[in-house]
């Protein structure tokens, strides 16, 4: 089975409000040396046989474009999934199209709202009109695989407004469409405002609707926050689902092969000059748990014969009680045991009941 490669880009243009994820506007100086660490790493730990490539941050487009292109050639292998996230007025169709030429195929759009009254609480530095100038040169440069992101429960937002976002993503097409709901981080400038977020409620019903919404234009939903149309669900994210092996580069970066996770040193600076990787060794009811969580993330959940081959007995004797508990939430069927739209919307609470 191949394996997927993930290259972490800790750079943006501006750090969003209710961002956590390892990624700075203040360190553009690290940019350089940041690229030739990350290069002698993917040197040395590429691994033989992968088929999907991830390029994701922070903001890959970032980078200037020649440092962008330094990681895309030394990962580029024909046949794979190769996605690179680039977030609207960061890159133009020059850039895009450079990226075709260099073998990229799939295109992830950070676009969270089409409302700019929206865009600007969340600290974003685009308007809806530069994402639709992105996108469009995404597509002149012949990318026939885009993705767009995607948040709802955003502070303000509407049933209405967030239906209208919806509804102009739609009307543009994109393959691939990821809705998360907003988390408010700990660490993030949101943690400390005071917003005026939507209710538990509110946030069910958008989910809701985003999730019928989209299925009725074409999209399927396949897993918690994703809708693919036919054959564009993202391989490698669905690796991760399917605890298939990955290996990561860059600061922060998490690597899983033969039954281990591995993290890389967070830090930019400390990952540049001395990069310590941490290493856990998982026992079997580790795996088994993660076997089961993030199964069920996805609206296929799992596999029924082969949870049994892997972890040596049934699913449906051992969490019987729990079954039983949400029938109304899950479905058996065709060998495979998975949360119904119900049930998914309030995955969170279901699925502890699965674990050990
Ligand atoms: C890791 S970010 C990187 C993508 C890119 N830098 C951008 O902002 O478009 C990937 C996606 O995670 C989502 N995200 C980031 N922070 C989030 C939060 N606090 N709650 C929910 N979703 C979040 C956003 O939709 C974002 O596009
Ligand atoms: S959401 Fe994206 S652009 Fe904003 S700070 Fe996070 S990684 Fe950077």
């Amino acid at each position: 089975m191949s394996s997927g490669v993930y290259i972490h880009i800790p750079f943006c243009a501006r750090k969003c409000a209710y961002c956590d994820f390892n990624s700075y506007d203040n360190l553009d100086s690290l940019m350089e040396p940041y690229t030739q660490r990350l290069i002698s790493e993917i040197k040395s730990g590429l691994p033989k046989d992968y088929d999907t490539v991830f390029l994701g941050g922070g903001t890959p487009t970032a980078l200037p474009l020649p440092l962008l292109l330094e990681i895309v050639d030394a990962v580029f292998k024909e046949g794979c999934e190769f996605s690179v996230e680039a977030n609207p007025a960061t890159i133009d169709f020059e850039g895009f199209a450079v990226l075709k030429a260099a073998g990229v195929n799939r295109i992830s759009l950070g676009l969270q709202s089409a409302q700019d009254s929206e865009l600007k609480i969340l600290g974003r530095i685009h308007s809806y009109s530069d994402f639709l100038s992105t996108y469009k040169a995404a597509r002149r440069a012949g990318f026939d695989n885009i993705n767009v992101d995607l948040m709802f429960s955003i502070p303000n937002q509407t049933v209405r407004s967030w239906a209208d976002t919806l509804y102009k993503v739609v009307s543009l097409k994109p393959e691939h469409i990821s809705c998360y709901s907003l988390i408010i981080e700990d660490t993030t400038p949101f943690s400390r405002m005071e917003l005026s977020l939507p209710s538990e409620d509110e946030d069910r019903e958008m989910y809701m609707y985003c999730a019928e919404f989209l299925k009725k234009n074409g999209y399927n939903h396949y897993e918690i926050s994703n809708f693919a149309k036919d054959g564009f669900e993202c391989r490698h994210n669905l690796k991760y689902w399917e605890r298939k092996e990955y290996r990561g580069f860059g600061a922060g970066a998490h690597s899983f092969y033969n039954g281990a996770r591995y993290e890389n040193s967070r830090d930019v600076s400390e990952y540049i000059s001395d990069n310590k990787v941490t290493k856990t060794i998982l026992t079997q009811k580790d795996a088994e748990n993660e076997y089961i969580f993030l199964g069920l993330r996805k609206t296929d959940g799992i596999c029924l014969s082969e949870y049994k081959s892997l972890f040596g007995h049934d699913f449906t004797e051992k969490y019987y009680s729990a079954i039983k508990k949400y029938a109304d939430f899950c479905e058996i069927r065709g060998g495979r045991f998975y949360l119904n739209l119900n049930g998914i919307s309030i995955s969170n609470t279901i699925i502890c009941d699965f674990l050990e």
